[in-house]
């Protein structure tokens, strides 16, 4: 039980990265706050957590507003007293080539993706220096941001473009508050959004939804999707022991698509 007793606040933690997250932090002892614009998703990820034993609050939140930030943040605190770790999960994004890239696109992905992260890192550090106990961040970027061909968007590839600047401006900025902040790049992860994406794909290029897996799958050394539950392996570590002397990095969960 490597996270016995720490106060855990996951964003988008209804499903997916965030739920997988949440469940894994949730079996290694942390006290979790599962917060997601879809409060009747989270409240069943709390649900499951608590009939499993372990303890859980749902927070419904949009992160893209920074009076639900805060919202989310007292509530939170509320909970548990404090928050020892912040995962910055929430995401959104949809298939479109890159000339088909509309504002809309734009302003609505940095809204959630960049923003979001952003202001709620910045709440939650504050009342970790507010404190003094130090910290764990953990941004969820995406390969999106290091050059993968891949991407769903090139505005998503941009929200997380800015999620990696600002963790490492935040690992710098919060170091000696003993506040560890890293970034984890995730490649092709099976959840809702990827599936959601591969369909839009599949419908732009004419083919089936089981054509277009067969040619991403093509793309990945390992071979396969990554199941949700080994991005959360990694996050779990940050937050733990293992992750005390690591700050200011971008760890790739990717299968083997990009090298460094
Ligand atoms: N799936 C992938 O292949 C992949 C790859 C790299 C990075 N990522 C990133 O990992 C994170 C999780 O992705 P996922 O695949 O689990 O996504 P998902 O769509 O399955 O889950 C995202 C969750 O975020 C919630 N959410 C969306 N907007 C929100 C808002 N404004 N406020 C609060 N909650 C909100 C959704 O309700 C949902 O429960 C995202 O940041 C995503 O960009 C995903």
């Amino acid at each position: 039980m490597q996270l016995e007793g720490k106060a855990v606040l996951v964003t988008g933690a209804a499903r997916g990265m965030g739920r997988a997250t949440a469940e894994l932090a949730a079996a290694e002892g942390a006290r979790v706050a599962v917060a997601d614009l879809n409060i009747d998703s989270a409240e069943a990820v709390a649900k499951g957590i608590r009939d499993r034993g372990g303890e859980a609050v749902a927070i419904g939140a949009d992160v893209g507003d920074l009076g639900s930030i805060d919202a989310m943040v007292d509530a939170a605190l509320a909970a548990f007293g404090a928050i020892d770790v912040l995962v910055n999960n929430a995401g959104i994004t949809r298939y479109a080539p890159f000339m088909e890239v509309t504002e809309e696109d734009w302003d609505s992905f940095m809204r959630v993706n960049a923003k979001g992260s952003f202001f709620t890192l910045q709440r939650v550090a504050r009342e970790m220096i507010e404190r003094g106990q130090g910290g764990r961040i953990i941004n969820m970027a995406s390969i999106a941001a290091k050059g993968f061909r891949g991407t769903s968007n090139a505005a998503y590839a941009s929200t997380k473009g800015a999620v990696v600047a600002f963790t490492y401006q935040a690992s710098s900025a919060l170091a000696q508050h003993n506040i560890c902040v890293n970034a984890v790049c995730p490649g092709p992860v099976d959840t809702d959004m990827s599936r959601g994406v591969g369909r839009q794909r599949a419908d732009a290029m004419g083919r089936s939804f089981e054509e277009q897996l067969t040619a991403g799958l093509d793309s990945i050394p390992l071979g396969r999707m990554i199941p949700p539950e080994d991005v959360a392996y990694m996050v779990v570590f940050l937050m733990g022991p293992g992750g005390y002397n690591i700050t200011g990095q971008t760890i790739h969960v990717d299968a083997g698509v990009l090298m460094s």
